[in-house]
């Protein structure tokens, strides 16, 4: 808080001057789904139990942690890495706006060859992310770790960066003591960690739906993404009619290097003022609202089997057959349906493409930066002479609105988590001819009308 007010003071002081990157005091740190976990975590070790109790179980759901670039925006950004030497000809011969050193430091800007090498796959970084949060969590729940192997619970989906996420976050947890801990998986096909990977339903009406593609160009349309257009091209000086595409892979440029470290900087983002960055950070939220988030029921059912696990596991422990440590390490998409399935992050109107609001609570900076994650813990307690239950809830080792910190009693827990046990995936079945009726009939309207499309591009094609 004081580092925030220390920082507003400083900007209203030093706006007189021209902006600099390199030297920026504080610089916006928030970029969406490529925020680093420092930037936004909490420390679990700094909420003390509730009073008598003592954690007996533990159970959690974890993002991987900083990944380089998917092959699709590894592609993007080095082709826009290309501009580089035209930014610097442009500041040579006086059309630029950028800062001196702003400049000297993209000269010195090179391509790093693991991004192409190692694609999507888990950087140092991600590895030391979940490392330190298992660490964390040895520290504060030391009684859960002692256990024999059966104990204990973890899975990854089938992806090098959530597999060595797990590894990495075992490998914190369990450091020192004389636990050999394994981690469970990749299953090929995994519904309680991974349900819309199979779920028909999400694949052709949600992230292939029209809703997502139509949200994303109301967003790229608006003034505010074509005044940052503007400004960029301006700064820059260029000659280059930069497209809305560009100064995007400019922002993906800007963001992956400088995801290393919370503090590292990265030239490619000098190109941008911190208002520009406020305007792109906006972007993952609208495409992440309608992909995973309440733009669709169906995000919000998805959620619901990973809590099924949630609830089976606190009842087994309360029944006395229970786990210590049960961990999942999955992805942003399942992390967003299970924070629907719960309610939180829920604006009252919807988040749109065509409209920010700047004080909404579905940020994915915070819902979805790397190695985000939700933390429950069961406590056995004393109370008033009697043994009962507690069950705390923490996200990015933060507290949560799901429970207060002194926990929620069982009885409430029972009460919000039951109904999570009689979920299931039948409504991901695109199978019509089980339920009819307006909707379904317009569905399957759709879908023929898509085969009817696909058939005459195949023809068109044949002909020509
Ligand atoms: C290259 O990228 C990796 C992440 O894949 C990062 O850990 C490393 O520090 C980068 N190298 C340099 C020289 O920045
Ligand atoms: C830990 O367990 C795995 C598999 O159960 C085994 O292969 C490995 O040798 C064990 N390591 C140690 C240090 O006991
Ligand atoms: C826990 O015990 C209750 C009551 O005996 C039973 O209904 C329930 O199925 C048990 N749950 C688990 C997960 O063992």
């Amino acid at each position: 808080m004081i580092r925030r007010l220390l920082c507003l003071a400083v900007v209203a002081w030093a706006s007189a001057e021209k902006s600099c990157y390199w030297n920026a005091l504080c610089p916006y740190p928030m970029y969406s789904t490529i925020t680093p976990y420092d930037t936004i975590r909490g420390d679990i070790r700094d909420y003390p139990d509730p009073e008598g109790c003592q954690a007996i179980s533990m159970w959690s759901l974890h993002r991987h942690g900083n990944r380089n670039p998917t092959s699709r925006v590894t592609t993007d950004i080095k082709a826009v890495a290309g501009l580089k030497d035209v930014i610097i000809q442009s500041f040579a011969r006086g059309r630029s706006r950028m800062c001196s050193q702003d400049i000297e430091e993209l000269k010195k800007w090179k391509w790093n060859e693991t991004l192409e090498e190692s694609q999507a796959f888990l950087t140092g970084t991600g590895y030391e992310e979940l490392y330190d949060i298992g660490k964390r969590l040895r520290e504060k729940y030391r009684e859960l770790l002692r256990g024999s192997v059966d104990k204990y619970y973890f899975r990854s989906t089938n992806e090098q960066r959530t597999v060595a996420s797990g590894m990495a976050f075992v490998h914190g947890l369990a450091e020192g003591t004389d636990l050999n801990l394994t981690v469970d998986g990749p299953w090929e096909r995994d519904d309680v960690i991974r349900p819309y990977e199979n779920c028909d339903k999400y694949q052709v009406e949600v992230k292939g739906g029209q809703k997502l593609v139509e949200e994303l160009d109301a967003y790229f349309r608006t003034d505010e993404f074509q005044m940052v257009k503007n400004n960029v091209q301006e700064r820059l000086g260029i000659e280059t009619q930069l497209s809305p595409e560009d100064i995007y892979s400019l922002y993906e440029i800007c963001r992956f290097y400088r995801s290393w470290t919370p503090t590292k900087q990265s030239p490619w983002c000098s190109v941008f003022s911190d208002q520009d960055l406020v305007v792109l950070e906006y972007r993952d939220d609208v495409r992440h609202y309608y992909r995973n988030g309440y733009g669709s029921w169906v995000n919000v059912n998805l959620g619901g089997p990973v809590l099924k696990d949630l609830y089976e596991n606190f009842e087994a422990a309360v029944n006395g057959s229970g786990r210590n440590v049960v961990s999942y390490f999955t992805h942003d998409t399942m992390l967003e349906m299970t924070f629907c399935a719960l309610g939180l992050f829920k604006d009252d109107a919807p988040i749109r493409g065509i409209e920010r609001n700047p004080d909404r609570l579905w940020k994915t900076s915070f819902i979805s930066s790397f190695s985000v994650n939700l933390i429950a813990v069961l406590n056995s307690c004393h109370e008033s002479g009697s043994q009962t239950y507690r069950v705390q809830f923490f996200i990015n080792e933060r507290e949560t609105e799901l429970c207060p910190t002194t926990g929620c009693t069982w009885r409430q827990f029972q009460d919000n988590f039951h109904k999570f046990t009689t979920t299931n995936l039948d409504f991901c079945s695109m199978d019509n001819s089980v339920v009819s009726g307006p909707e379904t009939n317009s569905a399957t309207r759709a879908k023929l009308v898509t085969i009817c499309l696909m058939a005459m591009e195949i023809l068109f094609y044949l002909l020509k």
